[in-house]
C-alpha cells in the first residue's frame, strides 16, 4: 500500500491541517536535508505521539458519553506502538547527536501539547493533520529507499528487532525495513484520513 492518495483540502480545517503539516516539513528538510535514519528517529518520537493522545482522548470521551468507541482507541494505539517500533528499528541504524536528542525533548514538549489541545478543539483537524503528515512519512521513505537503491546510502542488514516485528527473511536488508515502515505509514495516512473523514460527516461516528 505504497500508492500516495492525497487528500486535497477542504475547508478551513483541511487547508489549517495542510499548511501546519507543510511548514514543519519545511522546517525538517531545513534542518536534516537527506540524512534521512536521523530524520527518521527524530520524527518517529513526534509521530508515535498523535495515537497516544487521540486513544486518551477517544477514551476519556467513551467514559464521558457513555458510548461505545467504534474500535477507534485500539486503532490508535496500534499506530502509536507501531510508531515507536519504527523509532526503535531506527536507532539501530542510525545514532543521534546530542543536537537531536535535545530537539527531540523540545519537539515533545511542544508537540505533545499541541497536538493535545489541536485534538480537544478539532478532533477532526487533528486526524487530518497526521494524515498529511503521513503523506510526508511515505514520501520521506520513497526517497530513503531510491536513496538506498542509488547507493547512497549502505543497505546494511535489518537489526534483530526489525526481522522479528514484521518477521522478515533472516537475511533481509535496510530496503526490507524501509518497504515494510513505508506501507505502515500509508496505512496510517489512510486511516487518519478516513477518520477525519468519518468526523466530518458526524452521524457515522457515535455521538
Ligand atoms: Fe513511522
Ligand atoms: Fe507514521
Amino acid at each position: 500500500m505504497t500508492s500516495s492518495p492525497h487528500h486535497r483540502p477542504r475547508g478551513f480545517s483541511d487547508s489549517f491541517a495542510y499548511a501546519t503539516c507543510k511548514t514543519l516539513r519545511f522546517f525538517a528538510d531545513l534542518f536534516f536535508a537527506r540524512r534521512y535514519g536521523h530524520r527518521a528517529i527524530v520524527l518517529e518520537t513526534v509521530a508515535a505521539v498523535p495515537g497516544m493522545v487521540g486513544a486518551t482522548l477517544q477514551h476519556l470521551r467513551a467514559l464521558r458519553r457513555l458510548s461505545a468507541d467504534g474500535g477507534w482507541i485500539r486503532t490508535l494505539l496500534e499506530e502509536a506502538e507501531n510508531e515507536r517500533m519504527h523509532l526503535m528499528t531506527f536507532i539501530h541504524i542510525a545514532h543521534p547527536s546530542p543536537l537531536e536528542r535535545l530537539l527531540i525533548l523540545i519537539a515533545q514538549g511542544v508537540f505533545y501539547n499541541f497536538f493535545f489541545m489541536l485534538y480537544l478543539l478539532s478532533p477532526k483537524t487533528a486526524h487530518r493533520l497526521v494524515g498529511y503528515f503521513e503523506e510526508e512519512a511515505v514520501y520521506s521513505y520513497t526517497e530513503y529507499l531510491a536513496g538506498v537503491d542509488s547507493g547512497i546510502y549502505a543497505n546494511v542488514a535489518a537489526p534483530a528487532i526489525a526481522i522479528d516485528y514484521w518477521r522478515l527473511a533472516p537475511d533481509a536488508r535496510l530496503r526490507e525495513v524501509i518497504l515494510a515502515v513505508r506501507d505502515d505509514e500509508a496505512g496510517h495516512r489512510d486511516v487518519n484520513h478516513g477518520f477525519a473523514d468519518r468526523l466530518s460527516s458526524p452521524p457515522a461516528h457515535p455521538a
